[in-house]
């Protein structure tokens, strides 16, 4: 039976990536992008797989009720995986408001468009029935979770302890998805990933402005001492498992994506330093994305600034949860995933140079180069 998808956020990071991996994995799936096109949406990402039949593109803010209600109408939506957000932790420091406005309520106006347009009528205790096979999946972060001490890993069962602007409204859109699951009953899923990387990835983000950095000789912004711990999940790794937790796993239920791939920040940094030289001095033709000598491509560019307000220390993810009950498992690890990502940026420049056009500055030029 074919399904018929609302992909929120499909321009973006992720979303860009699972509206690919759908279209190349499944025959039995026709989506419905639906994006905003903040500065972190490019429809350049996209648009060699819109094809205005099998994958259709819509230009519009999930919380506007009439555009989401109107896509509900044209197309028989059985499906809404929920990527949209204000995505990046320093934005939401400098103005939290946006962050719930689109974090908070636009998942809110989504699923009340999707109540409205899924429910069959009543069961004897009043509460609605569903459609068969409909699914809301709601895609949420590790960063509800708080900050870990040194050891220790997140489970779905520790407590949410939201620390910054961005994961308090994650959070928050978590809780409100809980809410219509046990209110409504409404057929919802969560999953909260660890931090993503890989294609497409926008370069305000530690590991591509890392990369576009040192391609252009800039310094390396490693906020505070640089000890600060993020589990690192291959984007097509966390892909393939939100379509299995939307195809099997159960509604009501969280599952927890990601998986020992820890690393500090220096480390990552470092890392991406010492792979691209490698690469660089194998492969010579990837010179030419550089825009200085090879010579600066080390680690006298890195640069320690001013720690993160409220910087969350660690996080790491147990996924012991869906490898038991789905069986999946991260199948890259970070030593595989920087290669192939860092050649994906030596090869596409062309995007990086289309995403910061225009009068775009990075968090770290805004904060620490003007003043
Ligand atoms: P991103 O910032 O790259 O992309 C977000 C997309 O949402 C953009 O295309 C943007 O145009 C769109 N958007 C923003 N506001 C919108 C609105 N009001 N209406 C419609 N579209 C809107 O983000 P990403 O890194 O791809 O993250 C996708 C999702 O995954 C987010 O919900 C984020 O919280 C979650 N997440 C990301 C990571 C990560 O490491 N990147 C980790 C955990 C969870
Ligand atoms: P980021 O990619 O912004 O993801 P998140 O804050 O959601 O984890 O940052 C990853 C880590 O890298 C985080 O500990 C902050 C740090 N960081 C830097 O040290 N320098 C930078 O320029 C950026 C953007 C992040």
């Amino acid at each position: 039976m074919k399904r018929t998808y609302l992909v929120t956020g499909g321009a973006g990071f992720i979303g860009a990536n699972y509206v690919k991996h759908l279209l190349s994995t499944y025959d039995d799936v026709q989506l419905v992008v639906l994006d905003a096109l903040t500065y972190a949406g490019n429809y350049g990402t996209i648009a060699n797989d819109i094809d205005g039949q099998r994958c259709v593109f819509v230009k519009g803010d999930i919380c506007d009720q009439l555009v989401v209600a109107s896509l509900f109408e044209q197309y028989p939506i059985s499906v809404v995986v929920n990527f949209a957000a204000e995505s990046h932790v320093d934005r939401s420091i400098v103005n939290p408001r946006l962050f719930l406005e689109t974090n908070i309520l636009g998942t809110q106006n989504l699923m009340d468009v999707a109540r409205a347009s899924w429910s069959t009528g009543k069961d004897e205790n009043g509460y609605p029935t569903w459609k068969e096979g409909v699914r809301f999946h709601q895609v949420s972060t590790d960063e509800v979770y708080g900050s870990l001490g040194a050891t220790g890993y997140f489970t779905e069962t520790t407590p949410l302890d939201p620390r910054s602007p961005y994961s308090a409204s994650k959070t928050s859109a978590d809780l409100i998805v809980k809410a219509y699951s046990e209110t409504y009953k409404f057929p919802a899923t969560i999953t909260r990933c660890s931090n993503n990387y890989g294609p497409y990835h926008f370069p305000e983000k530690l590991i591509p402005l890392i990369i576009k950095n040192i391609l252009e000789g800039k310094p390396l912004p490693v906020y505070g001492d640089g000890t600060n711990v993020r589990d690192w999940l291959y984007v097509e790794d966390h892909c393939k498992a939100i379509e299995l937790v939307i195809r099997k796993g159960k509604a009501g239920e969280v599952y927890n994506i990601g998986g020992h791939n820890e690393k500090q920040n220096i480390e990552i940094v470092k890392l991406t330093i010492d792979t691209i030289r490698q690469l660089m001095e194998k492969e010579p033709e990837y010179r030419k994305a550089l825009k200085t000598d090879i010579s600066t491509v080390s680690y006298g560019l890195i640069t320690h600034v001013q720690d993160r307000l409220g910087h969350d220390k660690r996080y790491a993810i147990d996924p012991g949860k869906m490898k038991a009950e789905l069986g999946w498992y991260p199948e890259t690890n970070f030593e595989q995933g920087i290669v192939k990502t860092i050649r994906w940026y030596l090869e596409n420049q062309e995007w990086v140079n289309e995403v910061t056009s225009g009068d775009y500055q990075t968090y770290y030029e805004r904060m620490y180069t003007h003043h």
